[in-house]
């Protein structure tokens, strides 16, 4: 059998290469060993007390489950004294949690999103651990800010994610490709298993909650609609939908063979501009998605240079192969 290198060994050729410095290295190491954390207790699920609710509710008013809770803890306890990072935000945290320290503050920010598709624990199916990593605009004396986070996705320095499923994956990139290694539980270790991952440019596959598509917008209307007709449609071939509720997996799958992720907006999700969260969900998987051949919109505009306002602001997201992405965006232009 060929002989594969661990995540180690890859972080170091990029060190080497130039392309991350030794403290961006710390960090993704630090993250992949949380995430190897986060999985031994998700594979363990009810022996590990780890299904149900926690009985609390986020900042977003999101009933938190133990796992949203313990996912957090572990993202946090494992990052805060790596004297890599200034601060961290997260999904189930209202403000930005700087690193407890009396000296140096590090080169980094981290977001991260620390279980997506909570609705998905108690049933079984992937879930994933979704991370964001930005420079630090202050020095290194200064105590970070909420506003500090407020940088636009092109900007991120790396973003990637962890899918629980029948394997534990880690996928990230740092600017230069997507990648994904696999954990060997048996030695902890994650392997370089997906070098170079890309998105086909044409599909034939689409994912949307379709529950909601009384509320959608024309356009999406539009081109869902055209999609449902098939072979005898304008499109003139057949397309297949899936939809697992768990973005680590939809877009695991869109990275995978191709296809279209879409939470537009809608008249159910106008008033919070979105469902999905800008800074640790959609942020880090249009870079991915970018990297990887792929295209990232709202429907408007690339989200990659959407200025963010908020810490937990909501856009819509269309992503994914990039002639479905630009179809669908072009429908919203006309
Ligand atoms: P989270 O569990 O972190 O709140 O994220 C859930 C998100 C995303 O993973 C998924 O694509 C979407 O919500 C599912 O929404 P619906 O339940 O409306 O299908
Ligand atoms: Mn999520
Ligand atoms: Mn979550």
């Amino acid at each position: 059998m060929q002989q594969r290198i661990g995540l180690t060994q890859f972080l170091v050729n990029e060190q080497h290469a130039g392309r991350i410095t030794a403290d961006l290295r710390l960090l993704l190491e630090i993250t992949a060993r949380a995430v190897r954390t986060i999985a031994a207790i998700v594979s363990k699920g009810a022996l590990a007390d780890a299904l149900g609710e926690a009985g609390t509710e986020n900042v977003q008013g999101e009933v938190q489950k133990k796992l949203d809770v313990t996912a957090n803890e572990i993202m946090l306890q494992a990052n805060e004294w790596g004297g890599h990072l200034a601060a961290m935000a997260s999904e189930e945290m209202e403000t930005i949690f700087p690193v407890p320290t009396d000296s140096q503050k590090g080169n980094f920010l981290l977001l991260f999103d620390p279980l997506d598709g909570s609705s998905n624990i108690d049933v079984n199916v992937t879930i994933g651990t979704i991370f964001s990593v930005l420079r630090n605009p202050r020095a290194h004396h200064e105590t970070p800010a909420e506003a500090d986070f407020l940088q636009p996705g092109h900007q991120q320095a790396a973003a990637g994610y962890a899918a629980y499923g029948p394997s534990t994956l880690l996928v990230l990139t740092v600017g230069n490709g997507v990648h994904g290694f696999t954990l060997l539980r048996e030695t902890g270790e994650f392997i370089y298993t997906h070098p170079f991952m890309t998105i086909p440019e044409e599909t034939r596959e689409y994912a949307i909650n379709a529950s909601n598509a009384r509320f959608w917008e024309e356009p999406v209307k539009r081109y869902i609609a055209e999609l449902q007709q098939g072979k005898t449609g304008p499109r003139g071939s057949d397309f297949n939908m899936r939809w697992i509720a768990s973005m680590v997996a939809d877009v695991h799958r869109v990275l995978t063979r191709g296809g279209i992720f879409m939470y537009p907006i809608d008249e159910k999700c106008r008033d919070k501009g979105g469902k999905l969260r800008l800074m640790y969900e959609a942020n880090p998987m249009s870079m991915l998605v970018e990297q990887a051949g792929g295209a990232a919109t709202t429907g408007r505009g690339r989200i990659l240079d959407i200025v963010p306002e908020r810490l937990h602001q909501r856009v819509p997201v269309i992503l994914g192969s990039r002639k479905e992405v630009e179809r669908v965006t072009a429908y919203h232009g006309e």
